[in-house]
């Protein structure tokens, strides 16, 4: 199942890629913020349609279309374009995200990183991959020395659990803060050893479906803000190299 993930989501990065820069049309989701383009929906298409074809009694949870019901254990948890708004304004850092969860668990997760043609990809009990080559976290222990990144929700205007706070406090005590602006790029980026923790927020399933698995088989630890486990439906997200998680669950917990 891993290739056809790898290869839909592939195919779902060259309209992307082949987008990028024309002059699509833009609509506003919940507010001026939260923008939709004719790309997120096209991407959405051609992946849906695939596994609707060929895993008809799958279920799909993809963020532009809801919910289709499913017969089976397996459900497809899609984002077809993550960095929607980096795309619409020509900034090239954005990706394709699908996880595959099976009985609530997620047993296969794979990102397209679309302009830099990177498919990270992972298992459950396996390994993680950046273009097919084992990827593993980093090995820095020491928060000072660290690089971290985060994520907005579109309400940061009303600073929801306090993240400008958060933030501040984690900005100030580590090497360097970094906000990509895809999430499921900011979970293979950890996953990969470039940045040694992720937070955010607030998260929707598809932002962080495949992107956790790929954390976890890469050796890190991704818990909700207390350190305590969590499924695809906890807001709250801290994925980390395991050494600096303790310090920054304590830092997020204080601010
Ligand atoms: C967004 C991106 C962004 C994160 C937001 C997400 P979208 O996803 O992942 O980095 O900060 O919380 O909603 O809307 O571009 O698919
Ligand atoms: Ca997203
Ligand atoms: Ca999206």
């Amino acid at each position: 199942m891993i290739d056809d993930v790898i290869q839909i989501a592939k195919e779902a990065g060259s309209i992307i890629r082949n987008g990028f820069g024309t002059n699509f049309s833009v609509e506003f989701k919940t507010s001026e913020t939260n923008l939709v383009t004719e790309i997120d929906k096209a991407s959405e298409k051609l992946i849906t349609e695939f596994i609707k074809k060929k895993y008809p009694s799958h279920g799909i949870i993809a963020e532009e279309g809801g919910e289709t019901k499913n017969t089976s254990e397996f459900i497809w948890v899609v984002d077809p374009l993550d960095g929607t708004t980096n795309f619409a304004h020509g900034l090239p850092i954005f990706s394709v995200s699908i996880g595959v969860q099976k009985g609530g668990e997620t047993v296969a997760g794979v990102v397209y990183d679309v302009m830099r043609d990177v498919v990270y990809s992972a298992e459950l009990g396996g390994k993680a991959f950046a273009n097919g080559k084992e990827i593993r976290v980093s090995k820095n222990a020491n928060i000072k020395r660290s690089v971290l990144v985060t994520g907005f929700p579109y309400n940061i205007s009303e600073n929801p659990d306090h993240a400008l706070e958060k933030f501040s406090a984690l900005t100030v005590v580590s090497r360097a803060m970094r906000r990509l602006g895809s999430a499921a790029i900011d979970f293979c980026y950890v996953a990969q050893g470039i940045f040694d923790g992720f937070w955010e927020v607030y998260l929707n399933p598809w932002d962080m479906c495949a992107g956790k698995l790929i954390v976890e088989e890469a050796g890190g630890l991704v818990t909700d803000f207390s350190g305590n486990p969590t499924d695809i439906f906890t807001k709250k997200v801290l994925a980390t190299n395991g050494l600096i998680h303790r310090e920054m669950v304590k830092i997020l917990l204080e601010n």
